[in-house]
C-alpha cells in the first residue's frame, strides 16, 4: 500500500546546507520542520533534491566564501532541472538580501534572520506560482518564530534558543547587524520545548544564545539563573549545557546555578577575545584582562572541576607584538581546556573594518600558529591530568571516521572515544581514560555510570 502511496504523491526531497554557529543549527531545525509540513523528506545528497536551501553565515569572509562557492555548485543544478526550488536564508542573507539574487539569478528566495518562520509560505507560494525571486528580509528583529515544528538533526542532544540577536555591538562583529536586537523567548515556551524534547528521547540539551546573560532582559519574567534552574528541574532531562556567555554581565547567580544544579554541566564557554586591555577597549568588549581572570577566579572557586573555553581573535586592528605578548600571557595565565583561534576578518559596516592600522596577513598568520602552540600544549597538559581516570560519558554512537570506534563527551564538554563494545547510544557510561590527546580523550569502556 505504502508503493502506491508513493506513485501516486512522488516523495519530495529538500537538502539544506548549514554554515555557521550553533544559532543556525537550531534555526535551520525549525525551517527543516516547517518543509517537513510540506511533504519535504530531508536528503543528504543535494544534487538529486527538489529544494535547496543554504542557512547561512558572514562572521568571516572564509564563511562566506564557502556559500558563495555553493551557490555557484547549485547553478549547473538549476540549468538541468529549473523546477529545483533554491533558496538562501542566515546571516548572509540578511545582509546581502536583493544583492545576492543580484550576483546569483538563480536564487528563488533570500529569506532574512527574523524571518526564518516565513518559510513555509514561502515555499508554498513558489510552488504555486514561480514568479520572480522573492526578497524578504523584512525586519531583522522581527518577532520570535514559536509554535513552528522542529525536525532535530540529533537523537540525544537537542539545541534550545532562548534569545535571538545581540546588543553588545563588539567593534570586529557583524552579528548585532544580521541577527537584530536582543529577544527573549518566554520562559513556559522554553519549558515546553524542553519537556517536549525530553518526552521524545532526548538526554541533553544546550540552551542557546549570542550572550546567554542578557537573557530576560526585556521581558524581565525570569533571568538566565531562573531558567538554568527551570532546566534543570524538567523530570527526565539528563544534561543541561549553555552558550555563549558574556564576561562583561556573567552573573554571581549563574554560577550558582550550575553550582547548584543537579544536571547542569561543568563548563563555561568564556569568550575573552583578547588579552590586551587596549585591544579589549577598542574591541567593546566591555572588560580588562584583570577583571576577566577575576570572573574565572570566581568560577573556579564555585565549581571546581569545571572546564573553560573560549574564543580568541588575532591581528584586529592596531595589535602590536607586545597587544600579541599579553594575549600569550592571559592564555597562559588562564589556561584554558581549549581555544577557538581565528584570525580577524574585516566586516564591512562594522567600526574597527574602518580602522587604520590593519594587521598583514602574514603577521596574522604568524600570530595565530604561536598562539595555537601555546593553547595545544596547555590543553594537552589539562587532558594529561585526566590519564587513568573514569569520566562519565553520554554515549552518542560510532564516531564519524570510524563506525568501530564510539564519540560521547564528558560533562565538561570533551570528546572521548572508545572501542566499541555494546550498543549504549544514549547511555551514561564509565570511561577509563587511557590516551588523552590535545583535542580527544581515548579510553575504555568499565561500565553503566
Ligand atoms: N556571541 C558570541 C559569539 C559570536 S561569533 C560571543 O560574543 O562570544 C563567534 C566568534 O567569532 C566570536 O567569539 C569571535 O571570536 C569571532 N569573530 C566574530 N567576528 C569576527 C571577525 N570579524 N573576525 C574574526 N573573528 C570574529
Ligand atoms: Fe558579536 Fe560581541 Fe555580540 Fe558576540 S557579543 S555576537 S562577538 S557583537
Ligand atoms: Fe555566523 Fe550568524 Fe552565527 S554570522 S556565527 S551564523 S549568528
Amino acid at each position: 500500500m505504502t508503493e502506491q502511496i508513493k506513485k501516486s504523491t512522488p516523495e519530495k526531497t529538500a537538502f539544506l546546507g548549514v554554515y555557521g554557529c550553533q544559532m543556525n543549527l537550531a534555526d535551520a531545525e525549525r525551517m527543516a520542520g516547517q518543509l517537513e509540513s510540506l511533504g519535504y523528506r530531508r536528503t543528504e545528497e543535494m544534487a538529486a533534491a527538489d529544494l535547496i536551501l543554504l542557512v547561512t553565515c558572514c562572521v568571516r569572509e572564509t564563511a562566506e566564501d564557502k556559500v558563495y562557492g555553493k551557490i555557484g555548485e547549485i547553478k549547473g543544478l538549476k540549468r538541468q532541472r529549473p523546477s529545483l526550488l533554491f533558496g538562501v536564508a542566515g546571516c548572509m542573507a540578511q545582509k546581502e538580501g536583493d544583492a545576492l539574487i543580484k550576483r546569483a539569478p538563480h536564487i528563488d528566495f533570500v529569506l532574512g534572520t527574523g524571518r526564518t518562520g516565513e518559510l513555509g509560505r514561502v515555499v508554498r507560494e513558489l510552488e504555486a506560482e514561480r514568479g520572480g525571486p522573492v526578497v524578504d528580509t523584512g525586519d531583522v528583529t522581527g518577532p520570535i518564530a514559536e509554535g513552528c515544528p522542529v525536525a532535530r538533526r540529533t537523537p540525544l542532544s537537542a539545541w534550545v534558543p532562548v534569545m535571538y540577536g545581540c546588543d553588545n555591538f563588539c567593534t570586529y562583529c557583524i552579528v548585532p547587524y544580521v541577527r537584530g536586537r536582543e529577544r527573549s523567548r518566554r520562559p513556559e515556551d522554553i519549558r515546553r520545548e524542553i519537556q517536549e524534547a525530553v518526552a521524545q528521547g532526548y538526554r541533553e540539551i544546550t540552551l542557546l544564545g549570542q550572550n546567554v546573560n542578557s537573557y530576560g532582559k526585556d521581558h524581565k519574567q525570569a533571568d538566565f539563573a531562573d531558567l538554568l534552574r527551570l532546566a534543570d528541574d524538567v523530570p527526565g532531562i539528563e544534561r543541561v549545557r549553555f552558550m555563549t556567555s558574556h564576561p562583561k554581565d556573567l552573573s554571581r547567580r549563574v554560577i550558582e546555578a550550575v553550582r547548584d544544579g543537579h544536571h547542569i554541566c561543568e563548563h563555561f564557554h568564556l569568550p575573552v577575545q583578547h588579552g590586551s586591555d587596549r585591544l579589549l577597549k577598542a574591541m567593546n568588549r566591555g572588560y580588562t584582562a584583570a577583571a576577566y581572570r577575576a570572573v574565572v577566579e570566581e568560577i573556579r572557586a564555585a565549581v571546581p572541576g569545571a572546564s573553560l573555553t573560549t574564543d580568541l581573535i588575532v591581528g584586529f586592528p592596531g595589535e602590536t607584538e607586545q597587544d600579541f605578548e599579553a594575549l600569550l600571557d592571559l592564555v597562559r595565565a588562564v589556561r584554558f581546556d581549549a581555544a577557538y583561534t581565528f584570525l580577524y576578518s574585516p566586516r564591512s559596516g562594522t567600526p574597527a573594518a574602518k580602522m587604520d592600522d590593519q594587521v598583514p596577513d602574514e603577521v596574522k598568520r604568524d600570530r595565530l600558529h604561536r598562539l595555537m602552540a601555546v593553547q595545544d600544549e596547555i590543553s594537552r597538559a589539562i587532558n594529561e591530568r585526566l590519564r587513568g581516570q573514569a569520566v562519565e560519558v553520554l554515549a552518542e554512537g560510532p564516531s564519524q571516521n570510524d563506525p568501530a570506534v564510539w564519540t560521547g563527551r564528558t560533562r565538561t564538554g570533551k570528546i572521548v572515544l572508545w572501542p566499541h563494545e555494546a550498543e549504549i547510544a544514549g547511555e551514561l557510561v564509565s570511561v577509563r581514560v587511557a590516551e588523552p590527546q590535545t583535542w580527544v580523550l581515548k579510553g575504555v569502556l568499565e561500565q553503566g555510570a
